[in-house]
């Protein structure tokens, strides 16, 4: 068995960048509400119709390829994770292989559909393959284009200002140094609020969860369904929709308790973590588990007030920062943290 390090890091965010007080041109929001309960000032938008999801992974991808001293044909697997993907199928792991000019065509790719844990799900089968040998060099990306699917309507208010888009990438590779790469991963998940942070719609449910009536399935009488009512495009309801204080309760308790399952596992201390780098979901989730688990304030790193939260982008991303501002050195215990829609979330530990 070997222990996989990660051996390259880059991050893209796109140009144009979108301040609260642009988003109350469209919505009854405010510069103040958003600051005040989130943290964010402004986030990223990408060119629509000219920038995707895959295109946004593509710019990461590039920069961990040249960061880990590679060659993008050194690549022998991909892992994409995202919740915005550019279609609904195929996934994007097949889009990045193509847009990166990968010309070993028949090397293996997968989305994973973990929302905000996606990057730390991700890290941890990559980790998978390469302790076992199968893989040298998997590139793994999170990436989101939020900006295409939010509803600008003041009824999505609480979802909308949060949201940004961005994608980070890392390159996991086998390491022989004693003691350094990712020394734990822990994956965890519990359905019974699926629906609290979703976008249900489109999609084959066809009632069977919420009630046929509240998406206006009519009676018929066909061998398929149908897709898209025209109640769900009045309603709103093929936007992403979000009890926000619920998943804020569930969110404080289980960004400690998985930070603390790593911290078990490897005998360690929350006093030996050098850098936490917790998904960016809401600055004031953060500073929570900061408090909670006695860490100061150089021992986390925070950019939601940037880039807003980028969902499975946001951990490589701000990984990426960090390390390039001289954050996170060698030798350092870095602890990745994530919890988001499903509910899933998870953590790891990674000796830099
Ligand atoms: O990354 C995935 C995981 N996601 C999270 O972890 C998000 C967790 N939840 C949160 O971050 C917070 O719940 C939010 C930031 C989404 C909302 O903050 P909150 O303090 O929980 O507000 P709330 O939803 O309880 O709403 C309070 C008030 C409501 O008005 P009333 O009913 O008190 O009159 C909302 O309608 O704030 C209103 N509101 C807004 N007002 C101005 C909701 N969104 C906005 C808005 N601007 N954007």
């Amino acid at each position: 068995m070997y222990n996989s390090k990660i051996g390259g890091l880059g991050y893209y965010v796109p140009e144009t960048v979108v301040t609260n007080e642009e988003l109350t041109k469209y919505m009854d929001t405010s510069d103040e509400w958003i600051q005040e309960r989130t943290g964010i000032k402004e986030r990223r938008y990408a060119k629509k119709h000219e920038e995707t999801t895959t295109t946004m992974a593509a710019r990461a991808a590039e920069k961990a390829i040249a960061d880990a001293g590679i060659d993008k044909e050194d690549i022998d697997f991909i892992i994409f994770a995202t919740l915005s993907p550019d279609y609904f199928f195929p996934g994007c792991g097949v889009l990045l292989q193509r847009e990166l000019g990968i010309t070993k065509t028949e090397i293996g790719a997968i989305d994973i559909r973990n929302q905000c844990s996606g990057f730390v799900y991700g890290l941890s089968v990559a980790d998978q393959f390469v302790k076992t040998g199968m893989y040298k060099n998997v590139l793994l990306v999170g990436a989101e284009m939020h900006s295409m699917g939010l509803d600008f309507d003041t009824r999505g208010r609480n979802v909308t200002v949060i949201f940004g888009d961005g994608a980070g990438a890392a390159i996991i590779q086998p390491t022989e140094e004693e003691g350094k790469g990712i020394l734990t991963t822990h994956l965890h998940s519990d359905g019974t609020c699926a629906e609290e942070l979703a976008m249900i719609t489109p999609g084959s449910h066809g009632g069977y969860h919420l009630g046929k009536e509240k998406f206006g399935f009519p009676d018929e009488d066909s061998p398929g369904g149908i897709y898209i009512t025209q109640k769900m495009l009045d309603d709103h309801l093929i936007y992403p929709n979000m009890t926000g204080p619920l998943v804020f309760k569930w969110a404080v308790q289980k960004f400690p308790a998985v930070i603390k399952e790593a911290l078990a596992k490897t005998e360690l201390q929350a006093s030996d973590i050098d850098m936490l780098i917790p998904h960016q979901a809401n600055l004031r989730i953060s500073q929570f588990v900061q408090k909670v688990m006695g860490l100061s304030d150089d021992q986390v790193y925070n950019n939601i007030q940037k880039y807003g939260n980028t969902t499975a982008a946001s951990i490589p991303i701000a990984l990426c920062e960090a390390r390039d501002a001289g954050k996170i050195k060698s030798g350092d215990l870095v602890c990745l943290a994530a919890f988001g829609s499903g509910f899933t979330w998870g953590s790891a530990l990674i000796r830099w």
